[in-house]
């Protein structure tokens, strides 16, 4: 194969994996999120928890997730790397302030998927 035919198909490949990907429906919080965040982190995180108590986040919805700390924003949507709730998560964090707080971590693809949504806008 000459160079030529060798870039036309490499481009035609890009085209194609860029198209199934915008062709591809965005994660949402409820479908992939919510749960989650109720199995590893609700408990601590609603009124009377003492990630809600000492953050002031609050991760029993949407609305609470997206508002963040008392302090500000813990997921930017678009950017994963740019995001506590990811940043904590997947441990990056100083193991101090890793979540869940003194548990066991996310597995892996729990982490690729709160990464996933964030890096897709974080949509509801
Ligand atoms: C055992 C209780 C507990 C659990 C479970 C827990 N947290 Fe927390 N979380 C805390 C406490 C306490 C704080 C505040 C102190 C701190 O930052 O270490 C906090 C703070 C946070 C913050 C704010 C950190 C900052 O510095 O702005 C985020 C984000 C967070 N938690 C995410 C999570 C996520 C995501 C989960 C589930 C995977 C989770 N937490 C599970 C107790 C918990």
């Amino acid at each position: 194969m000459s160079k030529r035919v060798v870039f036309l198909a490499l481009s035609a490949l890009a085209v194609a994996v860029l198209q199934t990907g915008c062709g591809e429906k965005p994660l949402t919080y409820q479908a992939s999120i919510k749960p989650i965040l109720e199995a590893n982190c609700v408990k601590c995180h609603v009124p009377g928890g003492e990630g809600y108590e000492k953050s002031g986040l609050r991760m029993d919805s949407y609305e609470g997730l997206m508002k963040g700390t008392k302090y500000g924003a813990v997921v930017i949507p678009g950017s994963s790397v740019g995001s506590t709730l990811y940043r904590l998560v997947s441990g990056q964090a100083d193991p101090s302030i890793r979540m869940p707080h003194g548990q066991a971590s996310l597995p892996d693809a729990d982490v690729a998927t709160i990464a996933a949504w964030i890096d897709q806008g974080a949509k509801n």
